[in-house]
């Protein structure tokens, strides 16, 4: 089973290094960040005085919130897109780099963040991950810290493969992952399910708390 999971670990990530989406996804902002996106109200709730974003792809997300937050981390599966960030942001704000094996959060004191988000990342990963990351965000953030989490909410094709599915979510329920928040230790604070690109409840949105 754990050689199945790293294939499509690895499989997930191999995806992930082309370039022509970052491009792309730049000129895609709005939906996470424009008056009426369910992301915002549940974003203002973190508190960035030292945060991560987990799966940060180009960066688009970390220099949309620079001038609001104090140490950012980025974090990501593939070395190609952390290369890219460091040339993003080299000079500019205090912000760190680390390239991870795709379910932790390596180099995180325990208690040291106060919020981690993740942003059109998630929906993709195989939900043993989304488990292996809820305990590791319990791990690293500062009682009280929080953590705002995209997540799919596709419970079709259980069996299959994520590049099967409409728009490469994976399988994934919010109901599953509220129930992993909770058995990894965090307080469940609010919770949406949402529409993604015309197609109706195919995402969700989880807000927890340490
Ligand atoms: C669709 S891109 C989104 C990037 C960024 N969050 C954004 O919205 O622009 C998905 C990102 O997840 C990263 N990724 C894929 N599998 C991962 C994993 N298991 N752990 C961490 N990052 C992963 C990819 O390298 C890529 O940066």
């Amino acid at each position: 089973m754990e050689d199945r999971l790293i294939q499509e670990r690895q499989r997930i990530a191999g995806d992930h290094r082309e370039v022509g989406y970052y491009e792309q996804a730049e000129r895609w902002m709005g939906g996470f960040w424009d008056e009426g996106s369910p992301f915002p109200p549940l974003f203002d709730q973190l508190d960035l005085t030292t945060v991560i974003e987990l799966a940060c792809g180009h960066g688009r997300h970390a220099e949309h919130i620079l001038h609001r937050a104090g140490d950012i981390t980025l974090i990501d599966v593939n070395e190609t897109n952390i290369a890219a960030c460091r040339q993003r942001f080299a000079g500019k704000g205090r912000v760190q780099f680390i390239v991870n094996k795709g379910n932790d959060l390596p180099g995180i004191a325990d208690a040291s963040q106060t919020a981690l988000f993740c942003y059109d990342a998630m929906v993709h990963f195989e939900l043993i991950d989304v488990l292996a990351y809820l305990r590791e965000i319990k791990r690293v953030l500062i009682p009280g810290g929080r953590a705002l989490l995209h997540v799919s909410n596709n419970t079709e094709n259980p069996e299959g493969t994520y590049s099967q599915n409409r728009h490469w979510r994976n399988f994934g329920s919010l109901v599953v992952a509220r129930h992993f928040a909770v058995r990894a230790g965090l307080r469940v604070l609010a919770h949406e399910v949402i529409d993604w690109s015309g197609e109706p409840a195919l995402d969700a949105i989880l807000l927890v708390e340490a």
